[in-house]
């Protein structure tokens, strides 16, 4: 069993000194829970790969507390990703930028790019800021699967090799940053999230271009991604697609329950269609339905607008089993 501590002053201190001397420290950030190692202890960010059984050509994303860390982990800023770090962090954008020589090339998979972040969550902010060093945190989940927004769900997924979980409750934004790459003047999103197009393109005045490829150039670009155990469907709303055999169904509903009883299990993301509740109900909904012992679990396409962008991205890769 992996200790799980409340997020009291006296523990984020006590993980952050764990932190900066190499331990796995788990802790709330406002999208997803993360695993943390020390980004310029190699050994440390190399048991991440094995806990997460990750592959180690899929680069982690580095989280620091304050600008002045930033020339640390990368060097080169371009100007149009200052002022997109300036309007959005500290928050759930993550910006790919010119790696620093100095940061392991553990962390970016060999890249030339590193993945930074300055997380809003106030345990994060001040546990980075205490460890007193950038901290490479992918989500706190095995490879491939869903990622936890609460610690309950960080200690059903990993269950070795995390030497601490720090409980801050509920991840109030419950989806992953948006990861953005500049270039040549454009800016490219290589994985929707918690930051909307909307939002972005609003800031920046400009229009935002979705980058679809192979890793680790748009993460989850191969095979399953986000996944429950229990295989999942996507559907139009009230479809019911027609399953091989599978008897005990549940569905992940977008705003309705279904009138029949068809289904052994139902989760609604948000009986307002309020997006921002759908999204912070989206994984703990999943990780629910996974918990009922379901033969599948079939789940409503969200309308693609704002954060139902990100939802509708990781529910089309949960549902790539077959
Ligand atoms: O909200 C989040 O971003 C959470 C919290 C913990 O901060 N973290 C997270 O990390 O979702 P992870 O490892 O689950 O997803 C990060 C993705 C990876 O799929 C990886 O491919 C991509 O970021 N990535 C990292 N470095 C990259 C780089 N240099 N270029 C392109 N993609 C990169
Ligand atoms: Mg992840």
């Amino acid at each position: 069993m992996i200790p799980i501590l409340e997020a009291s002053r006296a523990n984020i201190h006590q993980a952050a000194l764990l932190l900066k001397a190499g331990k796995l420290i788990t802790f709330p950030t406002e999208t997803v829970y993360g695993l943390g190692a020390n980004a310029f202890n190699a050994d440390a960010v190399a048991r991440i790969f094995e806990i997460k059984r990750r592959p180690r050509f899929d680069p982690l994303i580095v989280h620091i507390a304050h600008f002045a860390s930033l020339s640390l982990v990368a060097q080169d800023v371009p100007k149009d990703a200052e002022v997109l770090m300036e309007k959005f962090w500290p928050g759930p954008l993550t910006l790919v930028l010119p790696k620093n020589r100095s940061l392991p090339d553990l962390v970016t998979s060999g890249l030339p790019t590193v993945a930074v972040r300055m997380p809003s969550h106030p345990v994060a902010l001040s546990l980075i800021s205490l460890a007193d060093t950038p901290v490479a945190a992918p989500s706190a989940n095995p490879f491939g699967s869903l990622s936890p927004t609460d610690a309950s769900q960080v200690a059903d997924s990993l269950k070795y090799g995390v030497d601490l979980i720090l409980d801050g409750g509920q991840s109030p934004l419950g989806l992953e940053s948006t990861i953005v790459k500049l270039e040549g003047g454009m800016i490219f999103v290589l994985r929707p999230g918690a930051l909307t197009m909307e939002a972005l393109e609003k800031a920046s005045g400009k229009k935002i271009y979705l980058k679809a490829g192979q890793m680790p150039e748009t993460p989850g670009g191969f095979g399953t991604h986000y996944a429950p155990h229990t295989p999942l469907y996507l559907v139009k709303p009230g479809q019911i697609p027609k399953l091989p055999k599978a008897k005990k169904l549940g569905l992940l509903a977008f705003s309705k329950a279904p009138k029949d009883g068809l289904f052994a299990a139902v989760r609604i993301l948000s009986a307002a269609e309020d997006m921002t509740e759908a999204a912070k109900n989206f994984f703990s909904s999943l990780f629910w339905l996974d918990n009922q012992h379901l033969d599948a679990i079939v789940a409503e396409e969200v309308p693609a607008k704002g954060l139902g962008y990100a939802i509708l991205d990781r529910l089309r890769k949960a549902s790539r089993h077959r």
